[in-house]
């Protein structure tokens, strides 16, 4: 054990990639890919991605080590549930993730930081899927 404590704090991924400006910059960087998506863009109530794009990236800080803002702001997150009344899909999921891989990609992070908020982000979204495919095609 340090007594100081300073040297062995661990350092939170918000951290590393360089706090909020990497945030922001990945949530652009996202949205710019919504604003033009056929599928996702109807999905967005407002007119104005603004807001949501703020949401996404105050609760993304929070998650990685930052600030709490988004729970201050919004309460405690239930993700799955604030995602309910919109018809989430594989192919809704898929769209979501490639604008974020290609976000994700234009950060230039170190590989395993990448990798691991990479890893996250797929998660988090395979869990944010309600409604089943119907395999015939015929729903
Ligand atoms: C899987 C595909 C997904 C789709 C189609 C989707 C779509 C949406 C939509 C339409 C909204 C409402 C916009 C707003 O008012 O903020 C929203 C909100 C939000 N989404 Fe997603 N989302 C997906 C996955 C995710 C994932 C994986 C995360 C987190 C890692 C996430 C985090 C959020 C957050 C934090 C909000 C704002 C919640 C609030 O405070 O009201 N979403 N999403």
């Amino acid at each position: 054990m340090n007594p100081a404590g300073a040297s062995e704090r661990s350092v939170t991924l918000f951290e590393a990639v360089g706090g909020e400006p990497t945030f922001r910059k990945l949530v652009d960087e996202f949205y710019a890919g919504v604003a033009t998506d056929p599928l996702l863009r109807p999905m967005y109530p407002e007119e104005d991605l603004g807001p949501a794009a703020d949401r996404l990236t105050l609760f993304l800080m929070q998650y990685w080590g930052g600030p709490n803002t988004y729970s201050a702001q919004r309460g405690h997150p239930r993700l799955r549930m604030r995602h309910a009344p919109f018809r989430i899909g594989a192919a809704e999921r898929d769209a979501w993730l490639r604008h974020m891989r290609r976000a994700v990609d234009r950060l230039d992070l170190p590989p395993d930081i990448a990798t691991a908020l990479w890893d996250y982000l797929e998660r988090a979204a395979f869990f944010m899927v309600n409604v089943l495919d119907d395999p015939t095609g015929t729903a």
